[in-house]
Parts: C-alpha cells; sequence; structure tokens
C-alpha cells in the first residue's frame, strides 16, 4: 500500500482525517475538509513559550495592568477597538478584496510611526514599490515605517528583533507560511501555524500585532476557525462596491463593546473618517415621499439613523414578490403578516420591497416600528412627516415592545433635529425624554400608525 503524504483537516476547527469526510466528526460541520501535506511530526525542544510567568498565582496577586492604549491616529478605527490599540493585542481584519484593509492599515501605520515610534509593515501580496506607491497616494510624510515584503515566518520574526517595532501589521495571514510545516501557506495548517506564532510574539514582546485576513465566497473569513479564536479582537471591513463609505465591524473584542461600528469614506486620498454617520445616511431622504421614514438604530454604542424605504406596488403574477434588502427577510414576512392580521392592512397580491438605504445591514429588531411605518406608508400613499424619528420591536400580537437605549437613540434624533420621536410606550421614563423633542408613546402597531400617518 502506498502511504499518504496527505491529510484532510477541517477548515472549521482543524481536526484531522485520513481520508474525505463530508461531516466533521469533531465539530459537526459540514463540507469542510480540505486536503493538505501531513506535516512531519514536531520535535520540542524545551519548554514550550508560556504566555506569562511561570506557574500559578494567586488571583489576588495578579496586579491590575492599566495598560495605555495607542491611537492610531484614526477616530473611528480607535472606536472600533474600543479606544485604541492594546499593547499585545492581536487584532484580524478581514474583508473583502479591494474595501480599503491595506489602506487603512498602512494609514494606521503611518500615524503610529509619526507619533509613537516605529512600524513594521509586512506584506506577502505586494511588493515594497507598490506600498509605496499607495503611501503616495495617501500623502505619508517622513517616519520611521518599516516596508517588508516577506512570506516566511520565521525571517519576519528575526526583522522583527532587528527593527523592535512599536506596531506590526502583517498583509495577510494567508500569504504567510513557516518553515516548519510543508503545506502551501493559505492552507489550514500553516495559517493555524502562523497565528500562533505571531500570538507568542505579540504577547511575548507585548507588540500590538494586525493582521489581513481574506473572507471565503460567503463572507466568513478564510481559513481554521482557530484563527478567530487566538485573536484578541476580530474586525470585519463592511461596505458596498457602489457606494463610497466603508463600515468597519467588531463581532469580537476582548478589550471593547462588540459590534462596534467605525465609519469611514473612501476618498481619492485614502479612507476618511466619517464622524457623523447619521448625517451621511440620511443626505438624499427625499422630503415627504410615500414609503420612507427615519430609524434610530444602535449598533455597539453608538446611535446611527438611517432611512428605510418601502414600495408596495399590486402584484402582476399570482406569487407576491417580498424583498428585503440590508433587513432580514423572514423579519420582513412576519412583519407583514403582523400587518395583514392585526391591523388589517392587505398586502396579499402586494409586491413588497424594503431597502435600507445607504447599504447599512440593520439586524436589530428595535427596526421594526420603522419598516411597518414605511410599508403602512407606502400603501397607503401617504407619507410620513420628516421630522419624525421611529424606534421599537413589534411582537407578533401586534404589540410594541420596549427596546433597549431608547435614552441614547432620543438624543440622537434630537442632535439631527428631529422634532418628533413614535417609540414603545414602555420606553418612556420620565427624566430620559429631552424637552426639544415631542415623543409619543405606542402600545400597538394601531396606534403607531396613527400617530404616523
Ligand atoms: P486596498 O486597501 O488595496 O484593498 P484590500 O487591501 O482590502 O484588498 O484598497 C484598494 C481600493 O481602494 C482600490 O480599489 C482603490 C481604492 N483606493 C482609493 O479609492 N483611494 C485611495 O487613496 C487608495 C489608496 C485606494
Ligand atoms: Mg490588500
Amino acid at each position: 500500500m502506498k502511504h499518504s503524504k496527505t491529510v484532510f483537516a477541517c477548515s472549521s476547527c482543524g481536526s484531522q482525517s485520513q481520508k474525505w469526510l463530508g461531516k466533521c466528526p469533531d465539530c459537526g460541520e459540514w463540507n469542510t475538509f480540505v486536503e493538505e501535506l501531513a506535516a512531519p511530526p514536531v520535535e520540542r525542544r524545551g519548554a514550550a513559550p508560556a504566555l506569562g510567568g511561570g506557574g500559578s498565582r494567586l488571583y489576588d496577586e495578579v496586579d491590575t495592568v492599566v495598560s495605555e492604549r495607542m491611537t492610531t491616529g484614526i477616530s473611528e478605527f480607535d472606536r472600533v477597538l474600543g479606544g485604541g490599540v492594546v499593547p499585545g493585542s492581536l487584532v484580524l481584519l478581514g474583508g473583502e478584496p479591494g474595501i480599503g484593509k491595506s489602506t487603512l492599515l498602512l494609514q494606521a501605520a503611518a500615524n503610529v510611526a509619526t507619533t509613537v515610534g516605529s512600524v513594521l509593515y509586512c506584506s506577502g501580496e505586494e511588493s515594497e514599490h507598490q506600498i509605496k506607491l499607495r503611501g503616495e497616494r495617501l500623502g505619508i510624510g517622513r517616519a520611521p515605517l518599516y516596508l517588508l515584503a516577506e512570506t516566511c515566518i520565521e525571517r519576519l520574526v528575526e526583522e522583527i528583533e532587528r527593527v523592535k517595532p512599536a506596531l506590526l501589521i502583517v498583509d495577510s495571514i494567508q500569504t504567510v507560511f513557516s518553515l516548519k510545516m510543508q503545506s502551501a501557506p493559505g492552507s489550514v495548517g500553516q495559517v493555524r501555524q502562523a497565528a500562533t506564532d505571531l500570538l507568542f510574539t505579540a504577547k511575548g514582546r507585548n507588540l500590538p500585532t494586525m493582521l489581513v485576513g481574506h473572507v471565503t465566497k460567503d463572507g466568513s473569513l478564510a481559513g481554521p476557525k482557530v484563527l478567530e479564536h487566538v485573536v484578541d479582537t476580530v474586525l470585519y471591513f463592511e461596505g458596498e462596491q457602489h457606494h463610497s463609505h466603508r463600515i468597519v465591524r467588531a463581532v469580537k473584542n476582548r478589550f471593547g463593546a462588540v459590534s462596534e461600528l467605525g465609519v469611514f469614506e473612501m476618498t481619492g486620498t485614502g479612507l476618511r473618517a466619517v464622524p457623523n454617520p447619521s448625517r451621511l445616511f440620511l443626505a438624499e431622504r427625499p422630503a415627504s415621499a410615500p414609503g420612507s421614514s427615519v430609524l434610530c438604530t444602535v449598533e455597539g454604542s453608538r446611535p446611527i439613523l438611517v432611512e428605510v424605504q418601502a414600495l408596495v406596488s399590486a402584484s402582476t403574477f399570482g406569487n407576491a414578490r417580498r424583498t428585503a434588502s440590508g433587513l432580514d427577510h423572514n423579519r420582513l414576512s412576519l412583519l407583514l403578516a403582523v400587518l395583514d392580521k392585526r391591523v388589517g392592512l392587505s398586502l396579499a397580491s402586494e409586491d413588497v420591497f424594503v431597502n435600507v438605504a445607504g447599504g447599512m445591514e440593520v439586524t436589530e429588531p428595535a427596526a421594526d416600528l420603522a419598516v411597518v411605518a414605511a410599508v403602512a406608508s407606502s400603501l397607503r400613499n401617504k407619507p410620513v412627516a420628516p421630522d419624525v424619528v421611529v424606534f421599537g420591536e413589534v411582537g407578533l400580537a401586534g404589540e410594541v415592545r420596549s427596546t433597549s437605549q431608547a435614552g441614547l437613540r432620543v438624543r440622537e434624533a434630537v442632535q439631527l433635529g428631529f422634532k418628533r420621536c413614535v417609540m414603545p410606550d414602555g420606553n418612556l421614563a420620565p427624566g430620559d425624554v429631552p424637552r426639544e423633542l415631542q415623543v409619543t408613546g405606542v402600545r400597538s402597531v394601531g396606534e403607531a400608525l396613527d400617530a404616523l400617518l
């Protein structure tokens, strides 16, 4: 029998098998096995590297280290990181090709190099000249910013020893390979190895490290799931090809709030932070057109006003269409059923299209009331007044349920000059509502539509 030199590894959990398997016996994921070269047995000399000091310590004896965060010089980037870069932290930035990952990190690197100290920017995707060319566009001045076109992790570690940077950037983790493994860069084993090597370097030298991660077709990070487990922070770069604004979202953060957002605009000279995204998302709102409502949504700790648009038109085919973009499709079906059953709006023979303007993705149920308002407004062909903000969760009985962080939403509405707010009655706490805003508390969808239309 021929001895096989390849093994199959699960790209989700890293479990290995001699044969290809449809379902991973360890993590239960389907179709995650990929073939790769078997790693030779690793000889371990000496002790494995340790993250802290040797031995266990009593909880009380561990000092509380208030680590000074390092600013990237980009306010929105600092915000998603939870207020700056924590020393020794490992940050993974994922996103579609061409969205601006390298641009953002190069800008951050240049800022850190000018204000803090030397930065090592290691790229396995571009040559030094290409990076320099981008830097010219970004207007990077003189700073101790070291560029390294390298893919071998061992040589990268040597370079770290030499440069002793204050920040390390690796673009991207999928191009890095370790001499300890024989498989190709980007394979499950290599990515795992590179990530753990960088983890030990980051923790051992207290060196903050930022990694770029590729995403797969379905938008999740390419490579093994362990990659997301070992890093401290996972950020996703989102955006649409046809819009110039980009959103960086924290999906995991050991040092800050998750689902925190940073909003940027891609310009001819790099990414520019957008400190007030509500204004951006409401910029092109048609005044008093039917089928439009303004929602105040909260992402992480940040309130954002977005426009929800709906178009209801008579269906030409027997099967009415429901299309939702920026919104969960099933949630839309549920809300339409509530409108039909509890309010008596007949939508069975109508096509319904709902869109969150500006390419924002809204996942929280507090958006329900704004969707319902936009749909009813379009169906009745009556506009919602342009100075009204709406939020609230809708239940199956047609009731309006209270949502979290109502005060935050209301304050954002006041700041952007809105005059009225229709919100859940349960959220009406005295003292929480600013005087500038006329607030209507509603208990049911019917009440809300009466107040709005
Ligand atoms: P890039 O950072 O290379 O993307 P990624 O590393 O995520 O693949 O971004 C490249 C895109 O950004 C490219 O389409 C050009 C655009 N861009 C600008 O519009 N302005 C700029 O100043 C720069 C540097 C890039
Ligand atoms: Mg890139």
